[in-house]
């Protein structure tokens, strides 16, 4: 994986300076990434923390001196609320969402046998079923019931609206976001109306980052994939370019290598499944070429009469669709300014049952 870095410095700090003149605090996910370097850089820019998928990103954030780290799912196996109290003990700044009474239960059960205080946000649905309690009346009676836990400290609430982010069109997508968001800020007046403390408000995407800061609907924001950007999230369209999403630049590439070209209209390249190589993927500076998989360890490009022919052992960049799945499989990022190699980064914890 290659990252051109003046490219990601610039998605960095147009996302800080937004949120710094938009007045919203930047938490930024670092399940796209999983990478302390990242999330150091973007410390240094003013962001308060990172949300993390897993307990283990937590931990490794954690680690490598990363503060303000937020778990943005449930821990309700024993191992993870084990380690997330644990967490919570060796890291004040920690905290966790939770959107089931019993889980608040069984974490203040385990944070009163480590004489641990955990930081709790109210996970509130907000379109994704995956997750959240119902907004309103629920989500209030759960934010109580945080609030009068001993060892749980009630910071917030959570609403994430990942079926926003990628809707296509920045209006409709702002329609969904604030159709979705509307339960959560319903449950945030109800929380402060009662007296609840209620700090931090965090959600959001890199689709509706500006969205979001116009609504005024979130104090922090979740955003990850801008770092990086992907191909899926270039079709959503702009506020300004409805065709493509250009807010943020492609800064992440998978280098491959043709390495077969026996059949006309078509080459081979070394990147399969095995890269996490999509039909939703791009060639870098050949959008017209057609990525195609055919196996673990094999990929086509098809090319139409006039495209652009590609000589064996030739360099071939491609972006990825998604982030998430594809970083997930590599080991470390060669970081290039220009044509130059200048540093490379390690991902980290991706291996094994300790990372669910
Ligand atoms: C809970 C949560 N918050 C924030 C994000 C970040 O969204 P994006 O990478 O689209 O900016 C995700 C991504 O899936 C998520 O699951």
């Amino acid at each position: 994986m290659v990252v051109d870095l003046e490219i990601f410095e610039k998605n960095l700090n147009t996302m800080a300076a937004h949120c710094r003149k938009a007045g919203l605090q930047l938490r930024g996910h670092v399940k796209v990434h999983k990478s302390p370097e990242i999330a150091r850089r973007q410390a240094a820019l003013g962001s308060i923390g990172v949300t993390c998928a897993t307990v283990a990103e937590c931990e490794l954030m954690a680690k490598a001196g990363i503060r303000g780290v937020l778990l943005t799912r449930q821990p309700a196996t024993k191992n993870n609320i084990g380690r997330t109290v644990a967490l919570a003990g060796r890291e004040p700044t920690f905290g966790t969402v939770v959107d089931d009474p019993l889980v608040v239960e069984w974490l203040q059960e385990a944070a009163a046998a480590e004489g641990v205080t955990l930081r709790t946000v109210v996970d509130v649905y907000a379109g994704l079923t995956r997750h959240g309690i119902e907004p309103g009346g629920p989500a209030i009676e759960l934010a109580k019931k945080v609030d009068s836990s001993k060892n749980l400290k009630l910071i917030g609430l959570m609403g994430y609206s990942g079926g926003a982010s990628h809707t296509k069109g920045w209006n409709e997508r702002k329609k969904k976001s604030q159709d979705d968001l509307a339960g959560l800020l319903e449950s945030v007046a109800m929380a402060r109306a009662a007296g609840l403390p209620v700090s931090i408000v965090t959600g959001g995407s890199t689709g509706t980052y500006n969205i979001d800061s116009e609504s005024k609907s979130l104090t922090e924001l979740q955003a990850g994939s801008f770092v990086f950007m992907d191909t899926l999230y270039r079709q959503i369209g702009g506020k300004q370019d409805p065709t493509v999403y250009s807010d943020f630049g492609l800064a992440l590439t998978v280098m491959t290598t043709v390495i077969s070209k026996r059949h006309t209209g078509q080459v081979t390249i070394d990147a399969g499944n095995k890269a996490l190589l999509r039909s939703t993927d791009e060639v870098k500076g050949c959008p017209e070429v057609r990525v195609e998989n055919q196996g673990a360890e094999y990929g086509i490009l098809t090319l139409k009469d006039g495209d652009k022919d590609f000589k064996l052992g030739e360099r071939v960049e491609l972006y990825p669709s998604n982030l998430d799945m594809s970083t997930n499989v590599y080991d470390r990022y060669y970081v290039a300014r220009g044509e130059q190699i200048v540093d490379v980064w390690p991902i980290m914890g991706r291996s094994g049952a300790a990372q669910r």
